[in-house]
């Protein structure tokens, strides 16, 4: 048994949407395991304040202002990143399901633009600025945030779960594109996980929040710590043979599929009916 068991010793992550959230929970995680983290939101203030947290604990971190979808500051990072960094992992997080107040017949181009710029076309961007270089090393991961409505259909918005879908189609593609050349390239599909754009307790009336049990498998929702567990994962080597795949981190509701844990009748654990579950 190695002395250092940490996972990324000597390895820089870049991370998108790390202010808060699953991207937050995951910075934090890499510089546990020894990573060099940059840090990158459209909130520049939440994001120094992750980079102080990682550094204030011995940590190494630094802020980047990057609002993904403006193609200019994509550049601008990319390039300082670039000149003092190479790139070992890449952790495509920032996304928005950005409610559209209508269905889709009534939804106009540019509701469907807003949620491209936001879900997908940074992912080409980055992807695209960082990719070359792992390649020409022999070495590289992609990690990239998706979603369960990419996975299943998403009534509330096929735009949105059109996206995410996107992302992982994609990530299946390149996965087999670039395997051959030593870069790695995954994603996680996430579900009811409580961070600041799913916060349930300030959606949700408070009588809601006991009957998680009965509508999730693993009888609650998840944390953003549970999502960057998987990410932390998929980016190390203990993931070294998992090539263009999304694993689902949903506390089972994919795996579900309509079946729901019946808490309230006696003899009967599962039902597909709309009974009082
Ligand atoms: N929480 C869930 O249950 C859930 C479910 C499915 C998918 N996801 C995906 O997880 C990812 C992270 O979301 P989260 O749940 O941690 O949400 P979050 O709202 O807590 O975090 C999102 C982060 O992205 C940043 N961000 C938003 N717009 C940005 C932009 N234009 N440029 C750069 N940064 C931007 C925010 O400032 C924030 O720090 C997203 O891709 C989301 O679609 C989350």
């Amino acid at each position: 048994m190695p002395d250092d068991t940490r996972l990324l010793v000597g390895r820089t992550a870049l991370i998108t949407g790390a202010g808060h959230g699953i991207g937050a929970a995951t910075a934090r995680l890499f510089a546990q395991h020894g990573a060099t983290v940059l840090v990158t939101d459209v909130d520049t203030e939440a994001a120094h304040l992750v980079v102080k947290e990682i550094t204030d604990r011995g940590g190494s971190a630094e802020a980047h202002d990057l609002d993904v979808r403006d193609a200019g500051r994509v550049d601008a990072v990319v390039g300082e990143v670039l000149a003092r960094h190479r790139v070992d992992v890449l952790v495509n997080n920032a996304g928005h399901w950005v409610r559209i107040p209508r269905d889709f017949a009534d939804s106009r181009p540019d509701d469907w633009e807003a949620l491209y710029r936001v879900n997908l076309w940074h992912v080409f961007a980055l992807t695209h600025a960082f990719l070359p270089a792992m390649i020409d090393r022999g070495s590289g991961v992609i990690v990239n945030v998706a979603s369960i409505e990419g996975l299943r259909g998403y009534p509330v918005d096929p735009v949105y779960g059109a996206f995410k879908a996107g992302l992982v189609q994609f990530t299946r593609s390149l996965g087999v594109q670039v395997a051959p050349k030593g870069v790695r390239v995954n994603a996680i599909g996430p579900d009811v996980t409580n961070t600041a754009q799913s916060d349930f307790a300030r959606f949700d009336p408070p009588e809601w929040a006991e009957r998680w049990p009965s509508w999730v498998p693993a009888g609650r929702v998840g944390t953003p710590e549970e999502q960057a567990g998987v990410i932390l994962f998929l980016a190390s080597d203990l993931a070294s043979f998992v090539v263009g795949h999304t694993i689902p981190t949903d506390g089972g509701t994919g795996a579900a599929g309509g079946w729901y844990p019946s808490t309230k009748r006696p003899g009967r654990s599962w039902t597909n009916r709309p009974m009082d579950a």
